[in-house]
């Protein structure tokens, strides 16, 4: 079977990334046997400069015909005033609700080579490997009623709604009992239920299903102690489940435990395990066009596409492998190279974990 992979490059460093994690593939497919073909559509600010929609009608189907989607990155400066309803970032929203991308797995793993750039103690960090699981089609992202209002006494209100419903939750909670179930079985469920009813609704669900899954160690916590103890003991954490927005903030900060957020990919799952993979970083228009961006985090959500949603785990490993045997050998792009070291760019990085993909 050829797998159909959909290649949306974006804005800013996103055509470099995706072109760095497109020459990954194309090595697999020449090399090692994966059985895949391209096709490119515009998102983003690119998008609405071609078509007037960052989520063009043709692009949304051939979201919808394809086995797999690579995102690079969307947005910057030049569509910050465009009218909020075609906005970059609105239809990446679209795009993950059109085609039910619930299920948002955020890893945050430190590489051996990377300890010295977190900003934390390296003995707080080292071997760090936490999953972030952020639903991601629902919560205040979605809700109903939002908007600006005018008020009758002449102020404007402006309102967004947090709702969940009961299967919302069950099955994002069944996504974070699952993944916790094949890796180090201990599940923290993150909320506000101290001060929010839907948060109290999302506990009294999670803990309903603990005893389908005897074999996990399920915890509660609230979301601004987890914020505290991602940073103070980070490690504790094995899987954490949480809403769109408290995921949305507790993973950037899991990104930068691990020194730098140009490492790390991010996958995003329908029910049927299709998905988008984009790297957890965003478009970085100041470096744009420069050959200098860490192509890593792409190539990674490339890796995890393999694993995910095209079912080639061994090509994944491989992926993986080929990225730390190159973190271990010191090559580094600038983010994540010490003050002293050399530094190579983004076409230099990506040769060398193609060349490493053959060597693992
Ligand atoms: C993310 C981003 C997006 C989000 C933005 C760009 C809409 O911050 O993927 O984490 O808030 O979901
Ligand atoms: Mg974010």
């Amino acid at each position: 079977m050829t797998h159909k992979i959909l290649l949306l490059a974006g804005d800013g460093i996103g055509p470099e990334i995706v072109g760095a994690a497109e020459q990954v593939l194309q090595a697999l497919k020449e090399r090692h046997g994966l059985a895949c073909e391209f096709e490119h559509a515009l998102m983003g600010g690119c998008a609405i400069d071609a078509h007037g929609d960052s989520l063009p009608e043709a692009t949304l189907a051939a979201a919808r015909a394809a086995d797999a989607i690579l995102l690079g990155a969307v947005g910057g400066p030049k569509w910050d005033k465009v009218e909020r309803a075609i906005r970059p970032e609105r239809g990446l929203l679209r795009l993950r609700s059109e085609l039910g991308f619930y299920c948002n797995l955020r890893p945050a793993v430190l590489y051996p080579a990377l300890a010295d750039a977190s900003s934390l103690r390296p003995e707080v960090v080292a071997g760090l490997d936490v999953m972030i699981i952020r639903e991601l089609t629902g919560g205040i992202y979605f809700g109903q009623p939002r908007g600006i209002e005018q008020d009758a006494d002449g102020h404007r209100r402006g309102f967004n709604t947090l709702v969940y419903r009961d299967d919302e939750i069950e099955r994002i909670a069944r996504s974070g009992f699952e993944i916790a179930r094949k890796r180090n079985g201990r599940l923290c469920s993150v909320d506000k239920a101290n001060v929010l009813e839907v948060s109290e609704l999302w506990r009294e669900v999670v803990d309903g299903l603990a005893p389908e899954y005897p074999d996990v160690e399920l915890s509660h916590m609230y979301v601004d102690n987890a914020a505290m103890q991602l940073v103070r003991a980070p490690k504790q954490f094995d899987v954490l489940v949480t809403t769109n927005m408290f995921g949305d903030i507790l993973s950037d900060l899991a990104a930068m435990l691990t020194g730098s957020i140009g490492m790390l990919p991010s996958a995003s799952l329908d029910a049927a395990s299709k998905g988008l993979f984009e790297p957890v970083h965003g478009s970085a228009p100041d470096i744009a066009r420069q050959g200098v961006a860490n192509p890593l985090a792409t190539i990674l959500s490339a890796s995890m596409m393999l694993r995910y949603t095209l079912d080639e785990g061994a090509l994944a490993d491989r992926v993986e492998a080929a990225v730390g045997q190159v973190l271990a050998a010191g090559v580094r792009t600038a983010d994540i190279a010490g003050a002293s070291e050399r530094t190579v760019g983004t076409q230099e990085m990506t040769a060398a974990v193609i060349a490493a993909l053959d060597a693992v």
